[in-house]
């Protein structure tokens, strides 16, 4: 059966690491709205010149414009393979248009996974995390480096890139949105009997098997 889930944590929680492994192993679809808004973003569309200064000081898109590009996207084809939201909702305003949705596309939702973590050890991962530009291989300042000193280990590319709201400041405003607007709609979610939570603190591997035991359980 294909499965629909939530995967709610703060910022460098590892949603989106969590989420591709996902695409990978099972091939569900990822939803990044944060991902969708960057392409907006690059793109210079409409929806990406209104985002551009809001993402980067790290402040919430509006509801409006983030329901409407989910929306469009619980529309396309793959959506029946099984979905994964990643960073979406992040607002009560978004949950209620989430149920609305679903129940118009008869769409189900069967997990929350909320994946706990110390904010501490949050702020040094994601200040120090770049990405090859051409192929998107994540890379760490700290804990995983290219082998050869800035040569990407898969298409090896010479150029980086870093998102421009992982500076420290950018960091710690992401998590206080989180804390006072994304980590409220839990109880939503609880009322249903559908929260799991997972240890975000634990490697990557036992983050993953975590959650496969809950979606194969
Ligand atoms: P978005 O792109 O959703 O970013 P975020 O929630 O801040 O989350 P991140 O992508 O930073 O972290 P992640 O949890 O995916 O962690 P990752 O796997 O990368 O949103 C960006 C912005 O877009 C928002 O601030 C907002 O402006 C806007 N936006 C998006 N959606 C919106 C919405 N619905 N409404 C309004 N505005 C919206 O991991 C982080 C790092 O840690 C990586 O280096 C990774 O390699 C490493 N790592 C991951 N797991 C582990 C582990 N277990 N152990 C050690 N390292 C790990």
């Amino acid at each position: 059966m294909a499965l629909n889930i939530i995967l709610l944590g703060p910022p460098g929680a590892g949603k989106g690491t969590q989420a591709s492994r996902l695409v990978e192993e099972r091939g569900m679809v990822q939803l990044s709205t944060g991902d969708m808004l960057r392409a907006a973003v690059a793109a210079g569309t409409e929806i990406g010149l209104k985002a551009k200064a809001v993402m980067a000081a790290g402040e919430l898109v509006s509801d409006e414009i983030v329901d409407g590009i989910l929306s469009a996207r619980l529309d396309e084809d793959d959506i029946g393979r099984g979905f994964i939201l990643d960073g979406y909702p992040r607002t009560a305003v978004q949950a209620a248009s989430l149920d609305r949705l679903l129940a118009a596309k008869g769409l189900k939702l069967h997990h929350v996974i909320e994946l706990e973590v110390d904010e501490d050890a949050l702020v040094d991962r994601i200040t120090g995390r770049f990405t090859c530009a051409r192929c998107n291989t994540p890379y760490h300042d700290r804990y995983k480096l290219p082998q050869t000193p800035g040569v990407c280990d898969v298409c090896g590319s010479t150029e980086f890139k870093r998102r421009p709201d992982d500076n420290e400041e950018a960091v710690r405003t992401r998590m206080a949105e989180y804390r006072a607007k994304t980590a409220p709609i839990l109880p939503h979610y609880q009322a249903q009997g559908i929260v799991r939570r997972v240890d975000g603190m634990a490697t990557v591997d036992e983050v993953s098997a975590a959650i496969g035991a809950i979606l194969d359980g």
